[in-house]
C-alpha cells in the first residue's frame, strides 16, 4: 500500500523524530511511504489526483486541509477522518460537540468582536482566542470589562470561553487509539517545542479522551485539559499532534495507522 504524509513545514525544519520512526515501522510491515507539504507544489484542483491508498493529514494549516478536503471528496482515503479533523479544528463545533458527547468542557460562545463579551465578563473572568486558532496564537485572559475594552483589535470568528481556573500548567493529554499518555507542561507562545512531564492518565481523563476519539472519530489526536478544582476540563481538541513527552509513541502510533490501513484494504 502506498501511504503519503501530508506534512508542514516545522519549526526548526527538521523531520519529525517521531514520524520518522513511524515510517520505518510502516515500511517494516511491507508499506511505501512518502511524505510531502502541500504549500511547495502547485496542485490541480480542477482534477485532483489520488496516488496513494492512504493519506495521512499531519499538517494543520488551511492550505493542506483544504487539499485534504479535495482527496476525501475526490475518494481518498484520509486519517485522521478529514470530517474529523474539522470538527476538531473549528472550536465553535468542537465545544458544542464535546457538550453532546458528556466530556468536560467550559461554557463557549462565538462572537465577532470582543466587545459583544462585555456582560460575560461582569460575570467572571474570560478566555478569547481565535476560532480556528493554533499553537496559542492569540489567546488572552480577561478579568473585567477594562481588560477587555484593552484588547488588541482581533479578528472575527472568536471564541469566547469560561476561563477555567487550573494549576497554571496544562495536561496535554495524547491518545492514538486506545493508547492515552499525559504530559504536564506550563503553557506559553513556544511551548509546543518543549516535551512535557509525563504523568500517569487518570479514569477521568482516559475516559473524556475516549469520549472524544468515538464521538468525533479520530484516532490520532490531543486534548489540552486544565485540571481545575472541579475536575479535569477540555479546552482544545488537535488532530495528529506532535506527541512530544510521550514515552515510545512511535509504535503505537504506527500501529493506530496500520489498523487503518486493514479497513482501507478491506
Ligand atoms: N477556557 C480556558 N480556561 C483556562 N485556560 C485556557 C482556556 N482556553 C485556553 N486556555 C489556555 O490557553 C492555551 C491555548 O488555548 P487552546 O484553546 O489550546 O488554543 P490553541 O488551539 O491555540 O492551542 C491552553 O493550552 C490553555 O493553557
Ligand atoms: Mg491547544
Amino acid at each position: 500500500m502506498k501511504i503519503t504524509f501530508l506534512l508542514t513545514r516545522r519549526v526548526p525544519d527538521v523531520p519529525s523524530p517521531v514520524l520518522v520512526e513511524v515510517a520505518r515501522h510502516l515500511r517494516a510491515a511491507g508499506h511505501e511511504v512518502d511524505g510531502w507539504i502541500p504549500e511547495d507544489r502547485l496542485l490541480p484542483a480542477h482534477e485532483v489526483q489520488v496516488e496513494a491508498d492512504m493519506y495521512v493529514l499531519k499538517s494543520h494549516t488551511e492550505h493542506a486541509l483544504s487539499y485534504a478536503a479535495a482527496l476525501h471528496d475526490a475518494g481518498a482515503h484520509v486519517v485522521n477522518d478529514y470530517g474529523a479533523c474539522l470538527l476538531a479544528q473549528d472550536k465553535v463545533t468542537a465545544a458544542r460537540l464535546m457538550r453532546e458527547l458528556g466530556v468536560p468542557t467550559p461554557d463557549t460562545w462565538v462572537a465577532q468582536r470582543p466587545e459583544q463579551a462585555a456582560d460575560l465578563v461582569g460575570e467572571g473572568p474570560l478566555i478569547i482566542k481565535p476560532h480556528r486558532g493554533h499553537r496559542g496564537a492569540g489567546v488572552h485572559l480577561v478579568q473585567d470589562r477594562s481588560e477587555l475594552a484593552a484588547l488588541p483589535a482581533m479578528d472575527g470568528p472568536l471564541i469566547v470561553q469560561r476561563h477555567v481556573p487550573g494549576p497554571g500548567e496544562d495536561l496535554k493529554v495524547y491518545v492514538a487509539g486506545e493508547t492515552v499518555w499525559a504530559v504536564r507542561k506550563t503553557f506559553d507562545a513556544m511551548s509546543f517545542t518543549r516535551p512535557g512531564r509525563p504523568v500517569p492518565v487518570t479514569p477521568e481523563v482516559y475516559e473524556a479522551a475516549q469520549r472524544v476519539r468515538h464521538g468525533f472519530g479520530l484516532e490520532l489526536f490531543g486534548v489540552d485539559v486544565i485540571e481545575s478544582p472541579d475536575g479535569p476540563m477540555v479546552v482544545d481538541v488537535n488532530y495528529f499532534p506532535g506527541y512530544k513527552g510521550c514515552p515510545e509513541p512511535a509504535p503505537v502510533i504506527a500501529e493506530t495507522l496500520l489498523a487503518a490501513a486493514r479497513v482501507v484494504a478491506a
